[in-house]
């Protein structure tokens, strides 16, 4: 099974790099799945300007193009992301218009981070994927609070939240089971 980890953010002095390599390995650890970082940095979207969605007409930009063909390859996929403004960072947001049957009934997991963990950028996020007839998993690893100031202060590393690999494992299970399940429910569709 193979999951591409999405960074969520691209701005030059990001907190993402953190989450990022904190759940990577994390993650390693597990035999069921192999993980891979998909940074938006290094896909360099530009604002969607096709003359469609993804899922009515083929992608004409050549970065769009090479976003689908990398996601293709994937059976799920985990999105590390902040909060803009109550929503999901406008990068992350334009990343998933970038694609659609790539998205297409796989299981998505959620790690968050900010003042409340990202919860209300979820909560949206998990509607937006409905469109992709996604599975997005139940349960979601929140860095939050006054945790999530003392780490990105420096005063506190992500290792120090013990309470939070418990978490990330629970996550990955469902996530795994998921991934397998709709995976063998693609390749006996006919259809797409
Ligand atoms: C444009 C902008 C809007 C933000 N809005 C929120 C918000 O609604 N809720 C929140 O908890 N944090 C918010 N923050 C603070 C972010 O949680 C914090 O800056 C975080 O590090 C952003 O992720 P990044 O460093 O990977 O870009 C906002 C930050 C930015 C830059």
């Amino acid at each position: 099974m193979k999951i591409g980890v999405i960074v969520g953010t691209t701005r030059r002095t990001r907190f993402a790099d953190q989450p990022a390599a904190w759940f990577m390995e994390l993650a390693s650890s597990r035999t069921d799945m192999d993980f891979e970082l998909l940074d938006l940095r290094h896909f360099e979207l530009p604002f969607f300007d096709e003359v469609a969605s993804g899922a009515s007409a083929p992608t004409q930009s050549e970065a769009g193009r090479r976003w689908q063909e990398k996601l293709a390859e994937f059976d799920g996929f985990v999105i590390i992301t902040a909060e803009y403004n109550h929503g999901p960072p406008a990068v992350l947001k334009n990343a998933l218009d970038y694609a659609f049957v790539e998205w297409l009934r796989k299981p998505v997991a959620f790690v968050g981070y900010g003042a409340v963990g990202a919860v209300r950028a979820i909560e949206q996020l998990r509607q937006i994927v409905n469109n992709f007839e996604m599975m997005p998993i139940r349960t979601s690893v929140h860095i939050q609070g006054g945790d999530f100031i003392a780490v990105a202060q420096g005063e506190k590393s992500l290792h120090d939240l013990t309470y939070l690999p418990p978490l990330v494992t629970r996550m990955l299970d469902e996530l795994s089971w998921w991934a397998r399940a709709l995976k063998v429910a693609r390749e006996a569709t006919v259809t797409a």
